[in-house]
């Protein structure tokens, strides 16, 4: 019997997963639920990949210890991933003891195989905060085009390539202070020496396992720009120590370690876990990732286990998916933009509707591009339009004309018998699909052999025929029943729960559900009535789709900002019901995309914390009007009452007042997103200290001329707020107000100069 061990790259911890990132963990758990049907021993082990600078700086800028940062955002992957139906054999973390063993254990033999080589080198140290900086955290003046807020690793304004040792007068960004130059010693890993072995274990292995073309070609890529020694290890405390006199203080390398990740999560999962990863013969790795990380894979943790002279399991078959693209650009988690798990389920719509859109355009030979009309047309026309009506129709006119017929087949009419074939070589096309994992393949082919049901419904008109020869109709009708069946079975990988339903509405058993029954359509395998089809799936609506586009445009911060408190519904009911000025209606959602918004500077006057709510200020406004204004925002988390209070700040001065908490609040403040120094971005209030209560503030290019003049609210919503440096922009357009540019440098940090 075939043993399949499969692993889904091991997520970052410390942030959310978004669709892009949930590719992965979904495949592995589409392949390990086919190979469960199909009868094989499967592992499927997956876990939060939690070493490292990342995790270590995101923790101390909380206040917290990376453990603590990593129980939290575990917590959160989990949580996630059990939305998704995902069911893994193990999730587990890489920071558990038994990682710290095999890692260490693994090193050890590398290191005494002769693999393992030492340098030095010269790195910027922080002697406040005793400490090595990473080069994305160290800023300053680029050599090249004097910026002076060029980042160690690469000047953002001229776009040169810096060793942080360049930069001209470089401060650290983790304490401020300016670092200094000292040597470090560190162990690399020696490729070079390992080169012959790996590459004949490549040439073999990329063939044998079909490994996905991206992993070939990128592979090839680096061998051909030939093999360097590469760092393994870092100086760092979030970590696994490095078992070597002289290396007492530094850590692994987190993408040393990470892959090994794969091997003690499934020790922490079973004791046998040898009879999965050591001395197999059987055992084929099938492992899943995105396509930045196949050098990982293919070259470093490959070389890694050769080293080690250790007979372990390795790479069969590669599944290296391409990217999701969301909307205009990029799915990404530093920046915060996409659709993120957490969002996904907060949209209503169920998990397998995800689940479905995902596996129906899984990019595994190009970039495919999430946008929220396409999701709305998939679902509707194949999920809706095809497999939905074809259980729908079938259902209801079994129910309808023969509730208590038999569902005995006859296969020995030819238009049946035909039908019959038709399928079952589809079927087996399917299974190919999903042996190697073409996950969209063999799930489009689903949707064509539930087309083709559709197409015997509709050539055979049982409506008419059931009149003329009953007895064909019938036999049709059985058809599809059975057919259904099977459906429900080949669905079932990928959407577990409406498998779960149609096998519910035709009575059938769900733990039979082995890929071996399909195409057995003699003997029907359950009771012979039919529960009434309650809709499968849900049509999304034009508004349905339109409102989750708005909600879901930006970054997160700008959502954020936005929003002010993601936590509080009630102020995003609120942007839904912008109004006009003078007018004390709601509009509807289509006025809202040629109604104006008032942006207005507005003084703090008073602040107060909300009593009801963690994250809110109750804060008392000067708008310039007369008479003062109470809004509610969620800056507790980004601002102290002191750094707010006798601000100027922007309110969007239209909103229909919203309760917040018990609280009304009657507008909301501007806040935009600003980049951190180590990536990433954070809310930033937007003062105005330059300008006076109730001045205007308009977009530049447009009139600041008469009472009021307004951004659209279509731009307005749609288009990020963000701050590049000093400017407040409105996605590329300035800010202005009372005729000057409205600047945020003195406030970055939250702090104003
Ligand atoms: O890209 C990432 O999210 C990495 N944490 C993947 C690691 S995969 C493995 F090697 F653990
Ligand atoms: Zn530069």
């Amino acid at each position: 019997m075939k043993k399949r061990l499969i692993t889904s790259a091991l997520p970052y911890v410390n942030n959310i997963p978004h669709l892009g990132n949930l590719i992965q963990v979904l495949s592995a758990d589409v392949f390990a639920r086919f190979c469960r049907q199909r009868g094989y021993e499967t592992l499927y082990v997956c876990g939060t990949d939690e070493y490292g600078t990342a995790t270590e700086t995101k923790a101390r800028e909380e206040g917290i210890s990376p453990r603590e940062l990593c129980d939290r955002f575990n917590a959160i992957h989990t949580e996630i991933y059990k939305w998704f139906g995902i069911q893994f054999d193990h999730f587990g973390r890489t920071s558990r003891q038994v990682q710290t063993e095999i890692v260490q254990d693994m090193f050890k033999k590398i290191y005494d195989n002769g693999y393992i080589t030492q340098h030095t080198i010269e790195q910027l140290y922080s002697e406040k905060s005793d400490m090595f900086l990473a080069d994305r955290y160290v800023r300053g003046t680029c050599p090249h085009c004097g910026y002076q807020e060029a980042r160690g690793d690469q000047c953002e304004n001229c776009g040169k390539l810096l060793e942080p040792t360049d930069l001209i007068d470089p401060k650290s960004q983790i304490d401020g202070t300016t670092p200094v130059v000292r040597q470090t010693k560190h162990l690399y890993i020696n490729l070079p020496a390992i080169k012959d072995k790996l590459e004949a274990w490549i040439q073999t292995a990329s063939v044998k396992g079909k490994w996905a073309k991206n992993a070939i070609q990128m592979t090839q890529g680096w061998i051909r720009d030939g093999l360097k020694e590469r760092a393994i290890t870092r100086d760092l405390k979030w970590g696994i120590p490095v078992p070597l006199a002289g290396f007492e203080h530094k850590v692994f390398y987190v993408w040393f370690d990470a892959p090994i990740g794969y091997i003690s999560i499934s020790a922490d999962y079973t004791p046998e876990w040898k009879s999965w990863w050591k001395d197999t013969k059987d055992v084929e790795l099938f492992q899943f990732i995105g396509k930045d990380n196949i050098p990982f894979h293919t070259v470093i943790f490959p070389a890694s286990q050769i080293a080690s002279g250790d007979n372990w399991t390795m790479l069969h078959h590669m599944s290296s998916t391409e990217f999701l693209n969301y909307e205009a650009g990029k799915f990404s988690k530093s920046k915060g933009v996409g659709v993120f798990g957490t969002d996904a389920r907060d949209t209503g719509i169920p998990a397998d509707v995800w689940r479905f859109y995902i596996f129906y355009n899984r990019p595994e030979t190009s970039d495919y591009t999430f946008t929220w009309k396409d999701f709305q047309e998939k679902v509707n026309k194949e999920l809706i339009g095809n497999l939905g009506n074809l259980v729908n129709r079938t259902l209801s006119f079994w129910n309808r004309f023969f509730p208590l017929a038999s569902l005995e087949l006859d296969l020995s009419i030819p238009l049946i018998a035909d039908f019959h074939q038709q399928v079952k070589a589809a079927q087996v096309r399917t299974s190919e699909f999903l042996e190697w994992a073409n996950l969209r393949d063999g799930f489009r082919n689903i949707f064509e052999i539930s087309g083709m049901g559709n197409k015997l419904f509709q050539d055979n008109e049982p409506w008419k025929l059931r009149n003329n020869d009953p007895e064909l109709a019938r036999n049709i009708l059985v058809s599809l029943l059975f057919l259904i069946r099977d459906l429900a079975i080949m669905v079932r990988p990928y959407m577990p729960a409406s498998s779960d339903a149609i096998l519910g509405v035709l009575g059938l058993d769900t733990q039979n559900v082995a890929w071996s029954t399909l195409a057995q359509w003699q003997l029907w395998p359950g009771p012979s009535e039919f529960a009434k089809p309650d809709l499968l799936f849900v049509q999304l609506e034009d508004d349905l789709i339109e409102t989750l586009r708005l909600r879901f445009a930006g970054s997160q911060a700008e959502r954020e900002a936005r929003q002010n408190d993601a936590e509080s519904k009630a102020q995003a009911d609120a942007q839904a019901e912008i109004l006009a000025p003078d007018q004390k209606v709601a509009l509807s959602l289509e006025d809202q995309f040629t109604k104006s918004v008032e942006l207005r500077v507005a003084k703090i006057v008073d602040i107060a914390r909300h009593p009801d709510a963690e994250k809110l200020y109750i804060e008392t406004l000067d708008d310039g009007s007369g008479t003062v204004r109470t809004i509610v925002s969620g800056l507790v988390p980004h601002y102290s009452e002191d750094q707010l209070l006798g601000k100027n700040i922007i309110v969007v001065a239209n909103l229909k007042p919203a309760k917040l908490r018990g609280v009304v609040s009657a507008g909301m403040l501007l806040a935009a997103s600003a980049p951190k120094p180590e990536g990433g971005e954070k809310v930033e209030v937007i003062f105005a200290p330059d300008a006076k209560p109730g001045d205007q503030v308009y977009l530049e290019g447009h009139s600041a001329s008469g009472p009021c003049p307004t951004i659209s609210i279509d731009n307005f919503f749609a288009i990020p707020l963000h701050c590049d440096n000093r400017n407040v922009l409105l996605g590329t357009t300035r800010l202005l107000v009372a005729d000057k540019a409205l600047v945020t440098h003195e406030v970055l940090n939250g702090e104003i100069g």
